[in-house]
């Protein structure tokens, strides 16, 4: 595969950024025992990984605009640019010594998400998309999958974490869901999930209470999978609405229906 400029650009901040963040995961095991806990550890991880990818990011393409889960939005001087970023995507598993987390990089240009790169630092499963170029996975192209019975279906969620989001809500969601389904996974990182979809290894997802960083990346990798995303409302208004929905076309028509469903009821 052949990657652009663009991408050849988040990839490489993606990977600088990695380097530390994996390191730190590997510190992460010795910190569980002692007495203050990883936590702090962990946050400093985080924005050294979002310094480490403004830098990076700002360097090659000065004057992007660049929205981040840390330091929250920068206006540039070009303001048809923004870069949405999530250093790191799956705190909780982080801290829990789990390797599913990821950094997320995406551009939107004019409103529109065009380019979206998904890396898990342990793993090393690299995601990208461009718009209208298609997905890829470790340079090899990736598309959503033709499963069309929910009975055959494993599908990904979010839960709503301690405090945030409606539980009462999402507990009817997933009884709704549950009954219908071969199986649910909730692995905890909206990122991967998004890019699981795309590579076919869950065939639906949805989530509601997500941050545009959480999401940005993984819409376009979804969509250029041959996926269809929409918001739980049954729009598209994915970040504004902060809830998501995606599959294969049947997939996705399949589950909001479960959703608004479990809505009613
Ligand atoms: C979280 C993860 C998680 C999702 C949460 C997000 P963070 O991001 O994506 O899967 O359920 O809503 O906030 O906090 O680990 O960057
Ligand atoms: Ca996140
Ligand atoms: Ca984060």
């Amino acid at each position: 595969m052949l990657r652009s400029a663009l991408l050849n650009v988040m990839v490489a901040a993606a990977r600088k950024a990695a380097r530390n963040l994996k390191r730190d995961f590997g510190e992460v095991e010795h910190l569980q025992v002692s007495l203050k806990g990883p936590a702090n550890f962990v946050s400093a991880a985080d924005r050294k990984a979002e310094e480490t990818l403004r830098f990076e990011l700002e360097k090659a393409r000065p004057g992007y605009g660049f929205l981040g889960e840390e330091g929250g939005l920068q206006r540039g001087s070009d303001e048809t640019h923004t870069w949405i970023v999530d250093p790191l995507d799956g705190t909780t598993n982080f801290l829990h010594g789990i390797p599913q987390f990821a950094i997320s990089i995406a551009l939107e240009r004019e409103g529109t998400i065009v380019a979206g790169v998904i890396y898990n630092p342990v793993s090393e499963e690299l995601f990208v998309a461009e718009r209208g170029k298609g997905a890829f996975l470790n340079d090899q192209r990736i598309r959503v999958a033709g499963r069309r019975r929910l009975a055959d279906a494993v599908i990904g969620c979010g839960l709503p974490h301690l405090g945030r989001g409606d539980l009462a809500v999402f507990r009817k969601e997933f009884a709704m869901v549950q009954d219908k389904v071969a199986g649910l996974r909730r692995l905890g990182a909206a990122s991967l999930d998004l890019a699981w979809v795309a590579a076919g290894r869950y065939d639906a997802f949805w989530e509601r209470d997500l941050s545009p960083w959480d999401m940005a990346a993984g819409i376009l990798m979804v969509r250029e999978a041959g996926g269809y995303v929409g918001d739980c409302d049954g729009g598209d208004a994915m970040l504004s609405r902060k809830s998501i929905v995606c599959g294969n076309e049947t997939m996705h028509r399949e589950l909001l229906g479960l959703l608004q469903a479990a809505g009613r009821g």
